[in-house]
C-alpha cells in the first residue's frame, strides 16, 4: 500500500501513520552536515538511530518527560504522535565545543561551568541564526511560558542523559532538541519531538576523548559506521544480528 509521505528532511522521511494523528517516522542512512553544503550515506545510521533514539525516548518516557515517540514499527520506521514542531533548536551543551568554541574562540573540550541552553532559528535558507529568547517571544514562536517549560524539560533531559551516557563511558558533550505541539481535546501539551542519537549529540568517550558521533562525518575523521555501532552497543541496542543486520531494508514506499 502506498502511504502519503508528508515531509522528507535530511536524515528521515515522515508518511502518514495508520491511524489520525499519528505518524511515521522513516530513519534515512544519508548524512548532511554544515547545512547540506557536505552530504553523503552512513550505513546502517537509520537502523541504529531508530533503535537508539527509541530506547531514549522510552527512557524519558518512564521518567516523566512527554515525547512524541509511540513505538518502533520495523528496523527503520518508528510510530509517533503528529506534532506541529516549534520552529525552534534548542541546543544544551556541557562541554565547549563546535560553534560555541569557535564562537568564543575557546579550545575544545573546556567543561562549562554550568550547562548552558542556546536557541536556533529553524531555517535553512538563513543557516540557522542563533537567536534569543526575546525574538522567539516577540516573533510568536512560542509564548514565554511554552520556553519556560522547553526549558525545564531540556535541562531534564540534560540531567539524565549524562547520567545514562556517563554509565557507558561518554561524556555527553552537547546535543540538539525539538519539540512540538500536541492537541488533545482542545488541550495543548508541548512534547519533545524528532530524534536523539549520534546525529544530534556530540558524545566523546571518558577514556581517550574519542568523538563517538557525527562530528566523524562532518571533519572526515573515518571511524563513522562503527562509532554509531559502538554507541548503539554500549547502550545494549545494537540489533542482534549485528553489523551485517545493519543494512536493513531501504525501500521506502
Ligand atoms: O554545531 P554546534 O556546535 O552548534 O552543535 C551543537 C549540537 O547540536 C551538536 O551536538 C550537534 O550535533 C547538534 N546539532 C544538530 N542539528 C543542527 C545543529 C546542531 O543536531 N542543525
Amino acid at each position: 500500500m502506498r502511504r502519503r509521505r508528508i515531509y522528507e528532511g535530511k536524515g528521515k522521511v515522515l508518511f502518514e501513520g495508520p491511524e489520525p494523528g499519528t505518524v511515521v517516522q522513516y530513519f534515512k542512512d544519508d548524512a548532511t552536515a554544515f547545512n547540506n553544503k557536505k552530504t553523503g550515506t552512513i550505513t546502517g545510521k537509520g537502523v541504529l538511530n531508530n533503535r537508539i533514539s527509541e530506547f531514549i525516548m522510552s527512557r524519558l518516557n518512564d521518567i516523566g518527560v512527554p515525547t512524541h515517540f509511540m513505538r518502533r514499527l520495523n528496523m527503520r520506521e518508528q510510530l509517533v504522535r503528529e506534532v506541529e514542531i516549534l520552529p525552534i533548536e534548542v541546543v544544551v551543551r556541557n562541554v565547549a565545543a563546535g560553534s560555541f568554541a569557535k564562537r568564543f574562540g575557546l579550545e575544545e573540550g573546556g567543561r562549562l561551568p554550568r550547562s548552558i541552553i542556546e536557541y536556533y532559528y529553524k531555517s535553512d535558507e538563513l543557516d540557522d541564526p542563533l537567536i534569543t529568547e526575546e525574538h522567539i517571544t516577540a516573533m510568536g514562536w512560542a509564548a514565554t511560558q511554552d520556553l519556560d517549560e522547553v526549558m525545564q524539560m531540556s535541562l531534564r533531559v540534560n540531567d539524565f542523559l549524562q547520567g545514562l551516557f556517563i554509565g557507558c563511558g561518554l561524556t555527553l558533550v552537547d546535543f540538539k532538541l525539538e519539540f512540538g505541539r500536541l492537541w488533545e481535546d482542545e488541550e495543548m501539551r508541548l512534547v519533545l519531538a524528532d530524534e536523539i542519537s549520534p546525529d544530534s549529540c556530540r558524545l566523546w568517550d571518558v577514556e581517550s576523548g574519542e568523538r563517538m558521533d557525527k562530528d566523524r562525518f562532518r571533519r572526515d575523521m573515518g571511524g563513522v559506521e562503527e562509532a554509531y555501532q559502538e554507541v548503539a552497543r554500549r547502550l545494549g541496542v545494537l540489533p542482534e544480528a549485528g553489523p551485517l543486520d545493519l543494512k536493513g531494508p531501504k525501500t521506502v514506499q
